[in-house]
């Protein structure tokens, strides 16, 4: 028997707020300026690898239903087909430059070893959940923990950061890291999950639960969600001699 849905929204819960727990993550203020630039500078890599690994996991897809899901999301990416719309990579960017991040500094950085880890693990673990019987309900719970509901606490906490630095409205709002830290979220428990539900991550929770719900286990589920912080965590981990620094 599949664990009961309520016991699976406590498990990710649980890791959910152990990653927002994260020292880096939850010491963000602290960090020294040029710090935060060169952790957004790093950041800014794995959001450029965040196409390709939906891509990535679109060809490995079995299921129609979870493939369309998946590809609007994709799509919602790059808005507008007249070129005059900017894509939301070009939205980070515009917030970089906005909290003060050269395009000296942009042009120069490069993805250190524990970024493109970080990177290459994410890929490495969309190929592999492809390779199983039950490879749609492991891609889209990969694309939806791993690119989605962690990707909402990840912004959550840059934002705490970062939000005294914009203004609510007009041309100096947050067009990347505050509108996704929104759309990622999970918004609603996996046991009542709906479809009208507009975020990212209750879309494919919408059919994650419903292939859940044919397994006989629900460990792969888990044993995913455990690797997607896993990874991130090492991501954040490279940051630990900042915070060292300023004592904490
Ligand atoms: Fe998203």
């Amino acid at each position: 028997m599949p664990m009961p849905m309520h016991e699976l929204d406590a498990f990710e819960d649980t890791l959910v707020e152990r990653f927002r727990e994260h020292p880096v993550l939850a010491n963000i203020a602290l960090l020294p300026d040029e710090d935060f630039a060169a952790l957004l500078l790093q950041r800014r890599f794995v959001s450029l690898a965040f196409t390709p690994s939906y891509d990535l996991a679109i060809d490995l897809l079995r299921d129609e239903a979870g493939r369309r899901i998946a590809r609007v999301i994709l799509r919602e990416e790059y808005p507008g087909g007249d070129g005059h719309t900017p894509s939301h990579r070009e939205d980070m960017t515009h917030d970089l430059r906005r909290l003060g991040v050269s395009r000296q500094a942009l042009v120069a950085s490069r993805p250190t070893a524990a970024t493109r880890r970080a990177i290459g693990d994410a890929f490495e673990l969309i190929a592999e959940s492809g390779a199983h019987d039950n490879c749609d309900l492991r891609l889209l719970t990969v694309l939806r923990f791993w690119g989605e509901v962690l990707v909402s606490v990840e912004y959550g906490r840059l934002w705490e950061r970062m939000g005294p630095l914009f203004s609510p409205a007009g041309e100096s709002r947050s067009r990347f890291y505050h509108p996704h830290h929104v759309h990622d979220a999970k918004t609603q428990p996996l046991a009542r999950v709906s479809l009208l539900s507009g975020s990212h991550s209750d879309r494919l929770a919408a059919r994650v639960t419903e292939l859940l719900a044919r397994e006989e286990s629900s460990d792969c589920f888990k044993e995913l969600e455990e690797r997607s912080v896993q990874l991130k965590t090492v991501f954040y981990d490279q940051f630990l001699p900042a915070l060292d620094r300023v004592g904490v």
